[in-house]
């Protein structure tokens, strides 16, 4: 299973998932996490804590690198850059599943919107083994703020795929890169379960 996150927008939390996720399935599958973001965010990852290895590919051939690693792995994790290029759409038509977070502000609602218009344009070119990659929209960063409960308002009824499961603003999410994934029983560590079960559902669906 193939998950790349991706928006067009930079700091809307796609590293922060992308870690999580692979921490999160590390503890039962083989996962692999794959930087494909030129920044190499995931660099600075502490490898120790988060049990999985992490490969930097900004290469060209992405796809391929990506068909080959999906052999090895249950679980491929990509973490890509925020803004449009090439690259990064290789690496999205050979996912099976593009999450794309979105932070609860009028502005990230736009930038995603664009992302997941760019998904469809992709679907409609045919993904990876001639099946389209799905996508969809996951809040993060949420609050207990008017602001928060409106963009996820707005997403809902916007008619682009979006998660019920959502991601909180936490500091245990800006401490993952240190200190690994969020400790058993934490309302983050929940979380990432729910978006990982409700990821693996929609993929079965
Ligand atoms: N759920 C969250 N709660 C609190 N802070 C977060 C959360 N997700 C991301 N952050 C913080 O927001 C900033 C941007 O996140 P990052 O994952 O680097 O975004 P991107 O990869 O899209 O640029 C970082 O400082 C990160 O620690
Ligand atoms: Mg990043």
């Amino acid at each position: 299973m193939i998950v790349s996150l991706y928006s067009t927008k930079g700091g809307c939390g796609k590293s922060t998932l992308a870690v999580c996720l692979a921490a999160y399935w590390s503890q039962t599958k083989k996962t692999v996490l794959v930087d494909a973001d030129p920044q190499a965010s995931l660099s600075v990852c502490r490898q120790e804590v988060l049990g999985v290895p992490v490969l930097q590919d900004t290469g060209k051939g992405i796809g391929k690198t990506i068909e080959k690693l999906a052999g090895e792995y249950q679980r491929v994790v990509i973490d890509t850059a925020g803004y449009r290029r090439r690259k990064n759409l290789d690496a999205l038509a050979h996912s099976d599943f593009v999450l794309i977070p979105c932070k609860p502000s009028p502005f990230d609602l736009r930038e995603a919107m664009e992302a997941a218009q760019l998904l469809g344009e992709i679907a409609g070119e045919g993904g990876r083994k001639g099946s389209s990659p799905r996508y969809a929209v996951v809040l993060t960063m949420a609050q207990r703020t008017a602001v928060s409960a409106q963009i996820r308002e707005e997403l809902q009824n916007s008619g682009v795929p979006f998660m019920s499961a959502q991601i909180g603003q936490r500091v245990a999410f800006v401490e993952t890169p240190i200190t690994g994934f969020p400790a058993a029983g934490s309302v983050a560590a929940l979380e990432i379960e729910l978006l990982a079960k409700e990821l693996r559902r929609r993929l079965k669906a």
